[in-house]
Formats: structure tokens, sequence, C-alpha cells
């Protein structure tokens, strides 16, 4: 087993630094010069995408354009986790590249939205005033990631919240799930925004994805993936969103080619109606962006001379 990092700076220390963990992986780090993305990407069958800079979009569909570019000529049946952020975006930028090169299979895309399930999964044991039940909690996270697009479906809680919360401190924590990536910015003082929660986020849906890949069957996990992926599934959940979206996230069941089933929203709330219902404004428009940033640049790369697609 291999890890393969490709950074522009850094990688041969953080390399270094990652292959003396007690894992079966071999640790490569690469930089650009050499042809480093391309000896990166050979032979790989899952590419995490986490490039990028926080909360600075445009260069971030420019940085995901072009390492969906490099992976679909490079590894084209490897399984892409986005994490970059906007995920509501770099997801269909990716699907846009991919279509472009004629290697696209929505199964094998996936949007990183582990860090919602986990915040979730935290805060609900916090008001359940016992944070060892953190990691039992299971509480779908559908929708997209980021802000309002983030709905907690709280009443699908493994763990029910106390019927004694009030429906104040119910909409706190929905918030609070919403926008925990604000609470650490904060925190940090502007300085920096949530890396390692979501380091353990990324680990935990990237193991979910190999264990799938080797076999291993009912595996499941919220994820952001196009409907395409399971086009029952996805037929399905459309019919419960009174709206046609070619990206959601929503639990999804994991198998060796990729996703097997697209789970159902199943019976919500109607406060939880209408979570879902404002999201979906505001993922259309975030999903049409990535799909223009990619139309757009393949038109000016056209005629500035398609050399440098
Ligand atoms: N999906 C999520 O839940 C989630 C959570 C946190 C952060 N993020 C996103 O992850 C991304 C990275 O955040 P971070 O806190 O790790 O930032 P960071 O600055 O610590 O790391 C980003 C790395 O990307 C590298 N990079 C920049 N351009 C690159 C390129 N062209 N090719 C390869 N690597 C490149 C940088 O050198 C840097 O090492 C951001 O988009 C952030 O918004 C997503």
């Amino acid at each position: 087993m291999q890890l393969g990092l490709y950074d522009i700076v850094n990688t041969p220390g953080v390399a270094s630094d990652l292959s003396h963990i007690a894992t079966p992986a071999k640790v490569e780090g690469y930089l650009p010069p050499d042809d480093g993305l391309k000896k990166t990407l050979t032979g790989a069958h899952v590419v995490v995408i986490p490039a990028g800079v926080p909360r600075k979009p445009g260069i971030n569909a420019g940085i995901v354009k072009d390492l969906a570019t490099g992976i679909a000529t490079t590894a084209p049946k490897a399984f892409i986790l986005v994490i970059s952020n906007p995920v509501n975006s770099t997801v269909p930028i990716v699907a846009e590249v991919f279509k472009k090169h004629g290697v696209y299979d929505p199964k094998r895309l996936f949007g990183v939205t582990t860090l919602d399930v986990v915040r979730a999964s935290t805060f609900v044991a916090e008001i359940l005033k016992d944070l060892s039940l953190s990691k039992d909690i299971v509480v779908p996270v559908v929708g997209g990631h980021s802000g309002v697009t983030i709905v907690p479906l709280l009443s699908q809680s493994s763990h029910p919240l106390p019927a004694s919360l009030s429906a104040e401190d119910h909409k706190t924590l929905v918030n609070r799930i919403q926008f925990g990536g604000d609470e650490v910015v904060k925190a940090k003082q502007g300085g920096g925004s949530a890396t390692l929660s979501m380091a353990y986020a990324g680990a935990e849906f990237a193991a979910k994805v190999i264990r799938a890949l080797k076999g291993e069957k009912g595996i499941t996990a919220p994820s952001f993936v196009p409907l395409a992926a399971d086009p029952a599934g996805g037929a399905e959940l459309t019919k419960e969103l009174e709206k046609e979206l070619e990206f959601f996230s929503s639990t999804v069941e994991l198998g060796a080619g990729g996703v097997v089933k697209i789970h159902p929203l199943g019976t919500i709330t109607d406060a939880e109606k209408a979570l879902v219902k404002a999201a979906i404004p505001e993922l259309e428009g975030n999903i049409s962006k990535g799909i223009t940033y990619v139309a757009e640049a393949y038109k000016k790369a056209e005629e500035d001379g398609p050399a440098r697609l």
C-alpha cells in the first residue's frame, strides 16, 4: 500500500513525518518539478483533494480544476474525495473536467461532508451531557457543505434529543452545526480555520471508502455526490426535494465500485423540511457556479490555444 503526497511546497517533510506512523503504507512526497503530480497519481485508487486556501473559493476553483485534469489524464478510474471548499462547487468542477475528458463515472466522485457529521455527533453528545456517547451518535447530515445548505436531520439521530429541548435551543444547535467552522475561525482569532477536526473527519471518510473498495459491504456515510451515481435512489431523492439537482449530500452506501445506493431523506419533521427547502436555491447556485467556472475556463483556454488544457 502506498500513500503519495503532492503539494506545491513541503511534501518531502510532511511525507517523512507521516512515514513514521505505524501503518502498512509506504509514504512518498512529490513537488511540481519532474512531473510530481503525474508520479503521485500514477496507479492511485483513491485521490483525496485537500489543496487550496481556506475561505478563498475563487483560487480553490482553479486549483481543483487543475488537479482534476491531472487525475482525469493519469488516474481516471480513481475514487475522488474532494475536501477543498466550496465543496458544493468544487465537486461539480471535478465532474465537469471528467466529462470533458470523457472519463466521468459519477459513482466515484465524493464531496467530503464528514466534518458536519462529526460536529453533529459531538454537539448532540454535549446536549445529552455525555461526551462519551459522541462516537456512537449518528446524525444524517444532508444537503450540501456550507452554511444553510448543511441540514442535520436531528429527528433521525440514533440518540434522540431530550424532549424538553426548547425550539430555540434546537434552532441554536442546527445553527451551530451549520456554522461550526466559524466557531473555530473565531477561537483562532482569524489566524486559521478547522484543520485537526478536518484531518480526523477526512481520515474517517477515506478509511470507509478504502474498506468498501476492498470489498467490505454495508458501509454507509453521508457525502455530497452526483445523483446520477444511483439513478433509482437519485430519482427518489429528487421526488422528495421536488427539485432536480445534479448533486446532493445524503447518506450513501459504498461498495467496491463506488456509490451503491443513495438513501432518501425518509421521514423528517416540518422544521427539517423547511431547512431542506431553504438549502435548495443556495445549492442550485453553488452547483451552477462550479459548472459555469469550468465551461468558461475551457472557453478561454480554447481561445488561448487547446494545448493549455
Ligand atoms: N470539506 C471540509 O469539511 C473542509 C474543512 C476544512 C477545510 N476545508 C478546505 O480544505 C482546503 C485546505 O484547507 P487547509 O486548512 O488544509 O489549508 P492549508 O493552507 O493548511 O493547506 C492547503 C495546502 O494546499 C496547498 N496547495 C495550494 N495550491 C496547490 C496546488 N495548486 N496544488 C497542490 N497543493 C496546493 C498549499 O500549499 C497548502 O499546503 C481549503 O479549501 C479549505 O476550505 C474543507
